[in-house]
């Protein structure tokens, strides 16, 4: 009797632990992801407990992974371009992780930093052979603050990764004052050897140019004259085939890029220029992205890259007043 009676127990038991593993969250919109959430100690604290914060998907899918799936892709790149809000230090914390990961499997790319122009070489170079070289003072040495990348301490995970390891650091971002004058005075701005350097007689997509052309209009919040905006396009453009220039001599160790998601984004970043400067290497691009409330669904945001992590939010200030504050900063200096 007894066995009869444990027996639709057991049965129910079973089709219980079953209904767990099998009938649990599904896919799609809404639903909750299934993988253990990343444990961070966060340092931003805006929408800490959206349920997509602390995870990874693969953007091609929009499938959930962990991090060690991101890793391990990124160790077997050539080229990993880890995307940025610059503002936002668990961007910056992300990234110190993945190049650490990128360590432990016995990789030693090199470190490519847009923020870093590539006439500071020398400088870079005579800091380095100082023999208190360290990512203590590094920011304040390249004049980090001052050249508006904001506080040392958020990227300083990063060159805690770099200084550790002894991986090279090298300049990625073309100097201001060429991006300036490319900005101000369009195509004679650049002569024959950087046109080509930076790809410009290269033909982009009309719509990848048109949503760049968006992007920048919106970034200067109505304040970019439009007899400005072509200009400010090849700038942009310049900047990134300036960084695939700064990482593609690195084909054999690797090159690791630290640049803002605009840069690292696949479609008309810095991998459109790398592409044609390294058509066989393999690259991987990972983007940090902030939450936005109610937006659960991670098909729901823009992405361009092929992993995504989200991270709370570093301000909800709204952008175009951050923009004049940054106006006047500048005009300060
Ligand atoms: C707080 C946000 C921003 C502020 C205050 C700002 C301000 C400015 C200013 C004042 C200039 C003119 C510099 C000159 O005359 O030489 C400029 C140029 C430029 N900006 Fe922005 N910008 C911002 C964000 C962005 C973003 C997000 C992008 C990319 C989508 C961008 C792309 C450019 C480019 C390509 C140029 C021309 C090259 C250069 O002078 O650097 N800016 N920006």
């Amino acid at each position: 009797m007894r066995m009869y009676r444990i027996a639709p127990l057991a049965g129910c038991l079973l089709l219980l632990a079953f209904c767990a593993a099998a009938c649990g969250p599904k896919e799609g919109p809404g639903a909750p992801a299934r993988l253990p959430l990343a444990k961070r100690a966060w340092k931003t604290d805006i929408a800490t407990d959206h349920p997509l914060v602390g995870r990874f998907y693969e953007a091609a899918t929009f499938r959930e992974v962990t991090e060690d799936v991101v890793a391990d892709s990124c160790a077997q790149a050539t080229y990993v371009l880890l995307g940025e809000k610059h503002d936002n230090a668990d961007h910056h914390t992300e990234q110190a992780r993945l190049l650490g990961a990128m360590i432990t499997r016995k990789r030693s790319p090199a470190v490519v930093l847009e923020m870093i122009e590539t006439d500071m070489g020398d400088q870079v170079a005579q800091y380095m052979d100082r023999q208190t070289a360290s990512s203590a003072d590094f920011g304040e040495a390249m004049n980090w603050e001052k050249r508006g990348w904001g506080p040392w301490e958020r990227y300083k995970p990063i060159m805690d990764v770099t200084f550790a390891a002894k991986l090279p650091i090298v300049a990625g971002g073309i100097p201001q004052v060429r991006a300036s004058a490319i900005a101000h005075h369009g195509e004679s701005a650049v002569d024959a050897e950087d046109r080509k350097a930076f790809l410009l007689d290269e033909t982009m997509d009309p719509n990848l140019e048109s949503s760049l052309h968006t992007e920048l209009v919106q970034a200067h919040c109505g304040h970019l004259p439009s007899s400005m905006v072509r200009g400010m396009l090849l700038a942009e453009r310049a900047r990134d085939a300036g960084m695939a220039n700064a990482m593609a001599p690195f084909e054999s160790r690797g090159a690791v890029l630290i640049a803002g998601n605009g840069h690292t984004r696949t479609d008309r970043g810095v991998p459109w220029a790398l592409a044609r400067k390294a058509p066989n290497a393999r690259m991987v691009s990972v983007s940090m992205i902030e939450v936005a409330d109610g937006r659960t669904d991670p098909k729901a945001y823009d992405v361009h890259a092929d992993f995504v992590f989200f991270t709370p939010r570093a301000t909800d200030l709204d952008p175009c007043i951050a923009f004049k504050m940054e106006l006047q900063r500048r005009r300060r200096q």
